[in-house]
């Protein structure tokens, strides 16, 4: 594959670390930060999928480049899929982590089905086309924090052939359970075909 630059519509710094740390040679991942690109994208959707389309719709529109963006939300089973979209503001519009693992604990608090799935839904906009692509990670929710690596809800998450949450692991042992690293592993796939010949 020839070498392709891609802006990443997102100003979440721990997604593109983790992206970064997964995309091969020959793929260029470039922050908005580093496109010189400085605005609040908005997540007025009710579903990622129309909101991962709205984010790299608004970079596409301003760049007129090839760009992706991604939105991730965990959904609980004994929370009917909540806080799902709305997991970054669950505790309000501050975005706080610690305030959202503090609103999903106590409404998880005595309740016995823990299970739940972190969802990311990559949104690719590539010579004017849509892509998309899904990734799942299931697992269980814990009774308290453990660890403190990651971001997010990653110290209250246990993937499913783990005995450790997220926030307990290297970046490298999340990528190989990780809702995130699964979408890109598809997204690499389709720029692979996309840039064949
Ligand atoms: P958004 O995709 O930027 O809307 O982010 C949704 C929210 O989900 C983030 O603010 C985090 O709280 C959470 N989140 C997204 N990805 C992860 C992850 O990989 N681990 C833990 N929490 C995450």
């Amino acid at each position: 594959m020839s070498s392709i630059q891609l802006i990443f519509a997102t100003n979440n710094a721990n997604k593109v670390i983790e992206i970064q740390s997964v995309i091969p040679e020959g793929i260029q991942v470039i922050s908005l930060a580093e496109a010189g690109i400085n605005i609040d994208i908005p997540e007025p959707h009710n579903s990622l999928e129309a909101n991962a389309t709205e984010k790299s719709t608004v970079i596409h529109q301003l760049t007129n480049k090839n760009c992706f963006s991604e939105d991730t939300g965990l959904e609980v089973t004994a929370l009917h899929g909540e806080p799902g979209v709305k997991s970054a503001r669950y505790a309000g519009d501050h975005k706080n982590f610690n305030a959202n693992i503090d609103k999903l604990l106590l409404n998880l608090q005595g309740e016995k089905n823990r299970t739940a799935q972190f969802r990311t839904v990559i949104s690719l906009i590539w010579d004017d086309k849509e892509y998309q692509f899904e990734g799942i990670c299931k697992g269980q929710i814990t009774h308290e924090t453990r660890g403190t690596n990651g971001f997010g809800y990653d110290a209250v998450f246990i993937p499913d052939g783990s005995d450790k949450t997220f926030g307990e692991m290297s970046l490298d042992e999340k990528n190989e359970y990780s809702h995130r690293k699964k979408a890109v592993a598809k997204l690499i796939s389709c720029l692979q075909a996309l840039t064949a010949n």
